[in-house]
């Protein structure tokens, strides 16, 4: 078997719930299905393959931004020849690494890929002509891109080349990989996920603002998992004056691994913030400031500490989503409390919900709750979660959810 270590691709499968929280981060199995004893042979092989590509994708989460999470296997006379996964933008495409690593015995082999191959110049040349070139005799993809200048194209110009080709194999699991980029292509806008921990009696904090740790640690060690596979994180301004957040993945990263931080992001309207924060710390992780606040002085202050700051004439969930699209981010995290989740939700900038539930009960009638105002009067107009998981993590549950359609397609943004 010939495995090609990807230059600047991350060399370890990291765990993560972006693309599938129950999806284990054991590599699937390195051997081809070997004994041929039924008519679904040729099936299983191809999902075993395809789920073998999807493992060797993951291993790039958090790290494509824009691109897409690839995965490759060439498979020639039985055996995987090559594999290689897309490590980052600008580096060459999962096909390629497997191609080089595959060499001459790519000529006549099966070639597995999750997403189809690319027929376009983008920053590296098309995929589709590498294959042809290379011999490969038979395509297998995962799911069809949903990229406009690619979707179909790159599994026509195979055809007519020769090359057979078969579509769908473990479509599903393979979008939930890419729900991330999927949403960016469709919908020209990054994909939002509201993670949040609340007691039972559904408080984010007490009455006092104080909230360390709702959670237990195993829940926090997977938020910190979660940060590592999102490209930004958004809090409010009452989050930074309240908690003093750091929003890194410190508890978690061994001295050995290097750190990839998220962009942390505050939206302040005001721009009455601290002149003292972990946030303004960037050695660890880069941090923007959004406003609507012209504030030259404190500006400027956060500029001489290397922050970034943007300003907007409006502030809203919305431009900001347009705006980070702009910048190129796949995924961004919501970890704000309830008064900046409900725009956010009403806009259609939060496709899934995290909640993290811990069987403690604090009260307070004015404690912050996660999801402030969104105007429904009647049970019968609550916003309903699909495709809902339930996750125990230590002592906690995890709910997750996707919020309906009908509040994020374009027409509401
Ligand atoms: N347990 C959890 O998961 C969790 C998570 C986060 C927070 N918390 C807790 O929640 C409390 C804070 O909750 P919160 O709801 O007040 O904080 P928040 O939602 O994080 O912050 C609200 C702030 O967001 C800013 N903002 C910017 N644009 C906005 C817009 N378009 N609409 C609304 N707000 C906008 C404003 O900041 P400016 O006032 O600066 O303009 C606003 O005051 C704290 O006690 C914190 O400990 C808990």
């Amino acid at each position: 078997m010939g495995m090609q270590h990807n230059p600047g691709g991350a060399s370890e499968p990291v765990p993560s719930e972006l693309g599938g929280f129950d999806q284990k981060n054991t590599m699937a199995s390195d051997t081809v299905p070997s004994s041929p004893s039924g008519p679904n042979f040729q099936e299983v092989q191809h999902q075993s393959m395809m789920q073998r590509c999807i493992a060797l994708a993951r291993r790039a989460l958090g790290a494509t931004a824009p691109n897409p999470l690839v995965g490759c296997v060439i498979v020639q006379d039985g055996q995987i020849v090559g594999e290689g996964f897309h490590p980052k933008a600008g580096e060459p495409h999962a096909e390629v690494f497997a191609l080089r690593a595959a060499g001459e015995l790519a000529r006549g082999a099966t070639l597995y890929v999750n997403l189809e191959p690319c027929n376009h110049y983008g920053r590296t040349p098309p995929c589709s002509e590498a294959l042809i070139k290379a011999g490969i005799v038979q395509v297998v993809v995962g799911m069809v891109d949903p990229d406009p200048r690619v979707s179909g194209r790159g599994i026509a110009q195979l055809r007519s080349a020769g090359v057979e080709v078969v579509v769908g194999i473990e479509e599903a699991a393979c979008q939930r990989l890419n729900e991330a980029f999927i949403h960016r292509v469709r919908y020209r806008r990054p994909f939002g996920i509201l993670k949040y921990a609340m007691t039972l009696d559904g408080k984010i904090a007490t009455t006092s603002g104080h909230s360390a740790w709702v959670t237990d640690p195993a829940s926090l060690a997977t938020v910190h998992r979660l940060r590592a596979v999102c490209d930004a994180i958004i809090v409010g301004g009452n989050t930074v004056r309240r908690d003093n957040p750091r929003l890194t993945l410190h508890r978690d990263l061994p001295a050995e691994k290097p750190a990839r931080n998220p962009l942390r992001i505050i939206m302040s309207r005001s721009l009455q913030l601290p002149l003292q924060a972990r946030l303004w710390q960037t050695v660890e992780a880069p941090t923007l400031v959004l406003t609507e606040s012209r504030n030259p002085e404190f500006q400027q202050y956060l500029i001489q500490q290397g922050i970034e700051v943007i300003n907007f004439e409006a502030l809203t969930p919305a431009v900001v989503m347009s705006y980070l699209y702009e910048r190129g981010l796949l995924s961004v995290l919501w970890e704000c409390g309830g008064t900046l989740a409900a725009p956010a939700i009403a806009q259609g900038a939060v496709q899934k919900v995290m909640a993290f539930i811990a069987p403690k009960i604090v009260g307070g009638d004015t404690a912050p709750t996660p999801v402030g105002e969104l105007g429904l009067t009647t049970m019968t107009n609550a916003l309903s979660l699909e495709q809902v998981q339930w996750h125990t993590i230590g002592a906690d549950c995890l709910i997750e959810g996707y919020l309906p359609r009908r509040l994020w397609e374009p027409t509401r943004l």
